[in-house]
């Protein structure tokens, strides 16, 4: 059996940052409101003419140089989104062509905020079955174009970004050597209406705005994260004190709080970027873990436990040692 190791990572942020008093300009809130129920400060923007695969394109760029890989030695794409730039073709298949690997699959993985989760799942199990060695992950999104700005309920939470790594396949050497230990991917759609986009190609034929209901999203959020945590430490036999580093979903810092505050994980393990850029959905695990390593805190070796939970509902972990 192979195993997936991390051998590289990269991100990429739009230039423009918006800072919440710029928003308090436009609509009724201000930075008092945004930082104290979500941690928020400001979020980047992608400029216009600026698409999903052109933050992806970026980041994996530097991903495969941090790796020390050529793009000709990838197998597989595997691209994470909920805001691609067309209905189809996938926006991997436009990474794949800029990156110039013509031939080898590209696909993108749609479980919103769980994105990134569930696109490294499938590539791990790509990797473990023995069909692919080299693949290129992403999480990467553009969440400002399907924001209503008017919506001061939903708009202040999102931003644009995007992450990537790359997985390499090594023979399993067992949990005490690096890479994926465990995946652990969860949904119910019965949650369909408490957070989703009112559009789409089938049902209005227009892309539609993210539609809420924050409370309810709060309250899944707590319990949907500390079961899948606890699902992902116990399937790895560990205690909440083997982990190195807590790498989740950077919806809300009091989401986020919580869950360290289960794992008894004290705030210097936990990565947190929310407050720089809001909710990235599938490219904010991506953002974090990259800035985690890029910074030196997340070091070979280190246990890394990666979390999030999204519209669907979806939600999901990865454990892993880096
Ligand atoms: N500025 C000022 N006031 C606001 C704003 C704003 N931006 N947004 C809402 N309000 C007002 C509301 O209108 C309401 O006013 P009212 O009492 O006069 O009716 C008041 O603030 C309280 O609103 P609530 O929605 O009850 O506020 P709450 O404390 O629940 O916080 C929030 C809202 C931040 C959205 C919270 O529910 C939350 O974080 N939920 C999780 C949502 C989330 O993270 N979603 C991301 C996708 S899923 C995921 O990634 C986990």
């Amino acid at each position: 059996m192979m195993k997936s190791v991390f051998i590289g990572s990269g991100a990429y942020l739009p230039q423009r940052a918006i800072a919440n008093d710029e928003l308090s300009k436009t609509i009724d809130t201000s930075d008092e409101w945004i930082v104290a129920r979500t941690g928020i400060r400001r979020r980047h923007v992608a400029a216009e003419g600026e698409f999903t695969s052109d933050l992806a394109y970026e980041a994996a760029k530097e991903a495969l140089a941090s790796a020390g890989m050529k793009a000709s030695e990838l197998d597989l794409i595997v691209l994470a989104t909920a805001t691609p730039d067309e209905t189809f073709p996938a926006t991997a298949t436009v990474v794949q062509t800029r990156l110039g690997v013509a031939g080898i699959g590209a696909f993108d993985v749609q479980a919103v905020c769980t994105g990134f989760i569930y696109a490294l799942a499938v590539a791990n199990n790509f990797i473990k079955a023995g069909q692919s060695r080299n693949v290129l992950v992403i999480g990467a999104e553009t969440f400002s174009r399907i924001l209503d700005w008017q919506d001061r309920a939903t708009c202040v939470l999102f931003g644009d970004g995007a992450g990537a790594v790359v997985l390499r396949a090594e023979p399993d050497q067992g949990n005490g050597a690096r890479g994926i230990m465990s995946t652990h991917l969860h949904a119910d759609g019965q949650h369909h209406d408490m957070l989703y986009v009112d559009g789409g190609p089938s049902s209005t034929r227009t892309t539609g705005h993210l539609r809420m209901k924050g409370k309810e999203v709060f309250r899944h959020a707590v319990v949907n994260l500390a079961q899948v945590v606890n699902e992902a430490l116990q399937a790895n036999d560990l205690e909440a004190e083997a982990i190195d580093w807590l790498v989740p979903h950077q919806a809300n810092k009091r989401i986020i709080d919580h869950t360290a505050k289960k794992l008894k994980l004290p705030p210097e393990k936990v990565v947190l970027t929310v407050e720089e850029h809001g909710n990235t959905s599938a490219a904010s695990v991506p953002l974090a873990l990259h800035e985690a390593v890029s910074d030196g805190r997340i070091t070979p070796g280190d246990v890394i436990l990666m979390e999030a939970m999204g519209g669907g509902f979806t939600w999901g972990a990865v454990l892993a040692r880096w």
